[in-house]
């Protein structure tokens, strides 16, 4: 889903995303995940020269998360689990979502830099939110794989 339709996302709606990414497990409960709602177009513009990619400049928010690595020691596992309960959520509320990956280094430190993102906190991607332009395609029951389960051992029986 990288293609999102002009219509404003409600503030409830968002709120609603924090708090199902807020509400994610978090290792030793440390719950240092924080958010940066970026709506302003401008920051929205360099953000997606810094990632590389043109959605992020189209969607009408981009969520980040980042989590204080003096308070977590996973932090990057804590920011993954927390931006899957955000996805679901948005998809909860017909929002869209698409994970843009922010590698360390060069990419990263452009984003701390718009951002303002204090040294000690950690964050691993950029999450756009938006209203889908065109009705998303859902996964079909042919795409489940049961050949990809192991039942017992990775060699043992192939079914239950
Ligand atoms: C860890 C991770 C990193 C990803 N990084 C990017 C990315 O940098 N750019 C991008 O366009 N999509 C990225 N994606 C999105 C996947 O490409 C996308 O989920 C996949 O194409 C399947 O599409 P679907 O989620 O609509 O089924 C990433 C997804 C994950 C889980």
């Amino acid at each position: 889903m990288r293609e999102f339709a002009e219509e404003p996302v409600l503030e409830q709606s968002v709120e609603d995303v924090i708090k199902a990414a807020q509400f994610a497990p978090t290792a030793r409960d440390n719950r240092a995940v924080e958010f940066i709602v970026v709506r302003d177009q401008a920051i929205k513009d360099r953000l997606s020269e810094a990632a590389g990619q043109d959605f992020v400049q189209k969607a009408p928010i981009i969520l980040v998360l980042a989590s204080d690595a003096n308070k977590s020691v996973l932090p990057e596992f804590d920011l993954a689990l927390a931006t899957g309960f955000a996805m679901i959520q948005a998809s909860e509320l017909q929002l869209g979502t698409v994970w843009k990956n922010i590698p360390a280094g060069v990419q990263a430190n452009k984003v701390r830099e718009i951002l303002q993102i204090p040294d000690n906190f950690k964050f691993i991607n950029l999450l756009p939110l938006g209203y889908p332009l065109n009705e998303p395609l859902q996964h079909t029951e042919a795409e489940f794989e049961k050949s990809k389960i192991h039942y017992e051992t990775w060699t043992g029986p192939k079914k239950c």
